[in-house]
């Protein structure tokens, strides 16, 4: 047995009574270090069969990378992995699916223009008499798959036509196919609507009760309850704890991954306000082709507005047209009394707008560029000495902003794609508040960050706007839309269905009940 850093832990690897017997994977003193800094340090991690096991940690604890070298993506310093009790070296992904370890990857691996069967098979065709096989056995046989998984696509659909939830699916039934025993999903829910998440839990469980071992790496506490058997606790490289669900609170879970209580974040603070502030930006009768229909609203200096909202409702739409990436057809919009062209993204942070958007690795990040640039990048103009850009400016504004926002990052001089997926979100965060907008939109700020950093993002969008600037709060979380916003926008079919004050709101469910339009 490898040494346990936490004394309280005594047993970690209780074995599961209601599980198949043995354990599916079993890893023993993992380190793993990237050039001088080290990522895991003598971590121990095992999920019987059958078993649903959730990793979390902060942002950078470690998640991430253990699995990658679970999935043969890099090969461990030191330590163990068995696979259904055989030890293996595995130092490729194909030894690793051979082995049965599927990965359900949070950036999809599939290729769109291909159809559903044949990246279910890309890679990996099946042989039928030493040949090929054509395409409409890969119909077939995943058809044969779906029909395990219980759910309903057709197999020779182009999968661009399909949405997210389905390209989820398609990398599960592809997980599958090469007959995966442990399915690694990675933030699965991320990208998903409320119906689809419960329908992605049902099929963990279908998968479960065939013998099928899940490594659920969440942030959201809530989903990890639902799901999970046990849960397993990284924090800066080390494991802290594993424990059943039913053994331990939401309160010692956040306290582990934090590394201190967190209280209060998620608590709407009443904020002092203005009586009568000015307006900041006024919208009136936007229109932009069929998803945003004849919105008008305004919102003021110091003032948090959320916009809720069902998937497709025309939130994200909305925030893409006042940013000046969607043309508006008709209507107008003000920034503090004058009306504004907002023809691209240049010309809305010019009058003080900015988005920080919701696919942020696509949008907001040139993920080969160092962390530096990156956080440099919208404000390079400011920084202009002549025609080169002043460096010591430069370096102590990106190094404010990394500690301001706390990024976990070794070197700002790296790539910022090395950094952990809640570190990359902090940057894109981090990036557009350094150029001091007036009008900031945030969609879905707190995604993919873990719980201590989201209270952070929370209580630095009530700070902004207790600095006269104007917020706007796009989230499908609505303990998190409750917990800021001043009021309320819910938007249905583009349209604006209702305005609520938040004092107006008693509970999250009368939110919920509003949402959903009932
Ligand atoms: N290829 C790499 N080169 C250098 N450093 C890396 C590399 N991959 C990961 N790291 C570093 O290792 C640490 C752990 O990252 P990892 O992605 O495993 O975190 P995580 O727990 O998954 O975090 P998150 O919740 O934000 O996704 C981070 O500090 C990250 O910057
Ligand atoms: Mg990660």
């Amino acid at each position: 047995m490898p040494s346990e850093p936490m004394p309280s832990d005594p047993t970690p690897t209780e074995p599961m009574p209601s599980a198949p017997t043995g354990l599916a994977v079993e890893m023993r003193g993992i380190y793993k270090s990237f050039d001088t800094t080290s990522v895991l340090r003598d971590v121990g991690f095992e999920v019987a069969k059958g078993e649903v096991h959730a990793l979390a940690g902060g942002n950078g604890a470690g998640k991430s990378t253990l699995m990658k070298i679970l999935q043969g993506v890099y090969t461990a310093d030191q330590g163990e992995i068995l696979i259904d009790g055989q030890p293996v070296t595995h130092s490729s992904i194909f030894e690793a699916k051979a082995a049965g370890i599927g990965m359900v990857f949070q950036e999809f691996s599939l290729i769109p223009t291909l159809t559903v069967a044949q990246n279910i098979y890309l890679g990996h065709e099946p042989l039928r008499g030493g040949r090929f096989i054509n395409d409409r056995e890969a119909r077939r046989l995943a058809g044969e798959v779906f029909k395990i998984m219980e759910v309903d696509i057709d197999p020779g659909a182009v999968l661009g036509d399909l949405s997210t939830a389905y390209w989820q699916l398609t990398e599960i039934a592809k997980a599958l196919a090469q007959n995966a025993q442990v399915l690694i999903m990675d933030e699965p829910t991320a990208s998903l609507a409320k119906h689809e998440t419960e329908s992605l839990f049902q099929l963990v469980e279908r998968l479960k009760a065939q013998g099928i071992s899940i490594v659920y790496i969440s942030h959201r506490m809530d989903e990890v309850y639902r799901i999970a058997d046990r849960i397993t606790i990284l924090r800066d490289g080390r494991r802290l704890f594993t424990k059943r669900l039913t053994e331990v609170t939401p309160a010692q879970i956040v306290e582990g991954i934090v590394g201190k209580a967190v209280e209060g974040g998620l608590e709407y603070k009443k904020r002092a306000r203005a009586d009568s502030p000015t307006a900041l930006l006024e919208v009136r009768n936007l229109q932009s082709g069929t998803r945003v229909n004849d919105v008008s609203f305004t919102l003021h200096e110091g003032e948090i507005l959320g916009l809720a909202g069902l998937m497709g409702s025309g939130r994200t739409e909305l925030a893409r047209v006042l940013f000046g990436i969607d043309p508006l057809d008709s209507g107008e919009v003000l920034v503090r009394g004058t009306k504004v062209d907002l023809s691209s993204p240049r010309d809305a942070s010019e009058h003080g707008i900015v988005l920080v958007p919701e696919d942020r690795r696509r949008q907001g990040l040139v993920l080969d560029h160092s962390v530096r640039d990156n956080l440099l990048l919208p404000v390079l103009g400011k920084l202009k000495r002549g025609p080169f850009v002043s460096d010591r400016a430069g370096r102590s504004l990106a190094d404010q902003l990394i500690e301001r926002f706390q990024v976990k990052v070794a070197n700002p001089g790296r790539p910022v794609r090395l950094l952990s997926g809640g570190n990359q979100q902090k940057v894109v965060i981090a990036k557009w508040l350094g150029t001091d907008p007036d009008v900031l939109i945030m969609d879905e700020p707190t995604a993919g960050v873990d719980i201590g950093t989201k209270s952070e993002i929370l209580e630095t969008i009530r700070r902004l706007a207790d600095t006269g600037k104007g917020v706007i709060v796009i989230s499908s979380e609505l303990p998190e839309l409750l917990a800021v916003s001043d009021r309320v926008l819910v938007l249905r079919g583009g349209a604006i269905d209702s305005q609520l004050e938040r004092t107006d709101i008693p509970n999250e469910e009368s939110l919920q009940l509003a949402v959903q339009g009932v």
